[in-house]
C-alpha cells in the first residue's frame, strides 16, 4: 500500500483527483468508479474542475458508480446517484464516453444488478477504483462478513450502516440493503484510491491498513492489492 498523508481536506481532494488524473493520461479508454458519501466531495469538484480546464481528457474513458441504496433513486436525496449527478456529471463541460449509474429504485433489482455486472465487464476491469470507508470498514456495501469473492449483489445494511445512513437523508429513507460493485471487481482495478479524512475515521482506517485481512474489515482486502493508494488527511492517518 502506498500511504498518502495529506495535511487537510483539500489536499487529500486535491492529491487523489490527480492519481485518477494520472492513471486516465496512461490509459485514456478506461473504466473509472467513485464512490458516494461525504469523503470524496472535494475530490469530485477537483477532478471536474481538471476535465473543465483541459487537464485530463475523458473524452475515451467510461465511468461506472460504485454502489447504491435500494430503493433510492438518482432523484433521492441522498441517493449515490444523484450525488454523481449534482457533483460530478453535471459539472462536466466534456463528458465520459458513456456512464452507468446504479439505479437503486429499479423494480426488478437483480436485473440492476445484472447490468452493473454487464458494464463493468464491458468496459473493464476498472482502470482506477477509489473508494471511501464506512465506520465499520465497508467499501461500497460490502459490508462486514462479505464474500470477498462476489460481483456485483444486493447485500443487508449492516447495524453501524443503518446507524449512519441517517447523515444523507434523515428519517426519509429507511433503505434495508445496498447493491453494489463486489469485492472481486475492486480487487481487479489496476489501481485503488482508498480515501479518508476525519478523527473519526482513524481507528477504522488503521484496522483497514495495519490489521489481519478478514471480511469483517472488508477494507483490509486491500492490503492484498498490487497498486493500492491510501490517502488520507493527517487526523484520519493518525494511527497509521
Ligand atoms: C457509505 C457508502 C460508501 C462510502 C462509505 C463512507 O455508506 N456505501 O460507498 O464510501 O459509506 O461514507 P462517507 O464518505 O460519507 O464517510
Amino acid at each position: 500500500m502506498h500511504i498518502v498523508v495529506c495535511k487537510d481536506y483539500e489536499e487529500m481532494s486535491r492529491r487523489a483527483a490527480e492519481i485518477v488524473a494520472e492513471q486516465i493520461k496512461k490509459r485514456p479508454d478506461g473504466l473509472i468508479s467513485f464512490p458516494g458519501g461525504d469523503t470524496p466531495l472535494g475530490m469530485v469538484h477537483v477532478f471536474a474542475d481538471m476535465v473543465n480546464e483541459g487537464k485530463v481528457d475523458i473524452s475515451r474513458t467510461h465511468y461506472v458508480s460504485l454502489d447504491e441504496w435500494v430503493g433510492l433513486s438518482n432523484e433521492d436525496e441522498g441517493s449515490c446517484g444523484l450525488f454523481n449527478q449534482q457533483n460530478l456529471l453535471s459539472r462536466l463541460q466534456h463528458p465520459f464516453a458513456g456512464t452507468h449509474i446504479i439505479n437503486g429504485a429499479a423494480e426488478d433489482i437483480e436485473s440492476e444488478r445484472v447490468a452493473l455486472n454487464d458494464y463493468i465487464s464491458q468496459y473493464g476491469p476498472l482502470d482506477v477504483s477509489v473508494l471511501g470507508i464506512g465506520m465499520n470498514g465497508h467499501l461500497g456495501f460490502n459490508e462486514n462478513g462479505v464474500d470477498f469473492d462476489l460481483d456485483a449483489h444486493i447485500i443487508p445494511l449492516s447495524e453501524t450502516t443503518l446507524k449512519v445512513m441517517t447523515k444523507y437523508f434523515g428519517e426519509k429513507f429507511h433503505p434495508t440493503q445496498g447493491i453494489s460493485q463486489g469485492i472481486r471487481q475492486i480487487m481487479a482495478a489496476k489501481t485503488v484510491i482508498l480515501i479518508a479524512n476525519g478523527a473519526h475515521k482513524a481507528e477504522i482506517l488503521k484496522k483497514a491498513v495495519h490489521g489481519p485481512v478478514t471480511n469483517e474489515v472488508p477494507a483490509s482486502v486491500l492490503q492484498n492489492h498490487p497498486n493500492c493508494y491510501v490517502v488520507a488527511d493527517e487526523a484520519a492517518a493518525a494511527l497509521l
